[in-house]
């Protein structure tokens, strides 16, 4: 990351200023509004269900995220005024017991999709994979997720079908040093 090794901050056209860090055990809060406050249609693609909140292990292992073999990333938007820090897009990544993988998750607040959020959160964490030594980074997509499945092929992954459930694709894209980010 550019700023210093956990934070960045960029401005986007209309002039909002943007921060992306490692996510820490005292964002709970904002991710728990940042769940909440997604669309349903963007809750069920981003896991697959009908949440309406994280139960408390997901949200207390989403945000401390075990520093040996996952990273979380969120972007934060603060408005003008004397506003609280919003969560405004998350990504994740767990590394596979091999070591040789990871498998990723992301999702960006529903009034700040196509604004390139989701691009600086999968750039990213394909950047820390790399860096890490992991050679590819894999993950789920539905299969009528036509978003996710637009913005991967952006990135290059391959797509396959998932043996197991008719309803999922899987994702997946190799690491190595040609490949663009
Ligand atoms: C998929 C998602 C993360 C993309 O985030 P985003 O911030 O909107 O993505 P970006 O603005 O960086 O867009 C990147 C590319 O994705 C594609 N894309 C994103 N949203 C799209 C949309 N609504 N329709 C078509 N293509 C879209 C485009 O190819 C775009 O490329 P471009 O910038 O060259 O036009 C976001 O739509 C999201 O959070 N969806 C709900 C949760 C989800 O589906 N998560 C994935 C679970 S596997």
């Amino acid at each position: 990351m550019a700023d210093d090794a956990n934070t960045e901050t960029w401005t986007l056209d209309d002039g909002k200023k943007l921060t992306l860090r490692h996510i820490t055990p005292d964002d709970a809060g904002i991710e728990q509004a940042f769940v909440r406050k997604l669309s349903a249609k963007s809750r069920y693609m981003r896991f697959h269900g009908t949440i309406k909140e994280l139960n408390k292990k997901d949200l207390a292992t989403f945000t401390n995220p075990d520093p040996l073999n996952a990273e979380a990333l969120i972007i934060l938007y603060k408005g003008e005024k004397d506003e609280d820090e919003e969560e405004v897009g998350v990504a994740r990544f767990v590394i596979d017991p091999d070591n040789q993988g990871c498998e990723f998750a992301i999702v960006v607040a529903d009034e700040w999709q196509e604004r390139g959020l989701g691009t600086k959160l999968m750039q990213t964490l394909i950047s820390r994979a790399k860096s890490r030594g992991i050679k590819q980074i894999h993950g789920a997509v539905l299969k009528n997720n036509l978003d996710m499945r637009q913005f991967v092929k952006k990135f290059g992954f391959e797509v396959t079908a998932d043996p197991d459930d008719s309803s999922v694709l899987l994702v997946n894209k190799y690491l190595g040093e040609q490949s663009k980010i």
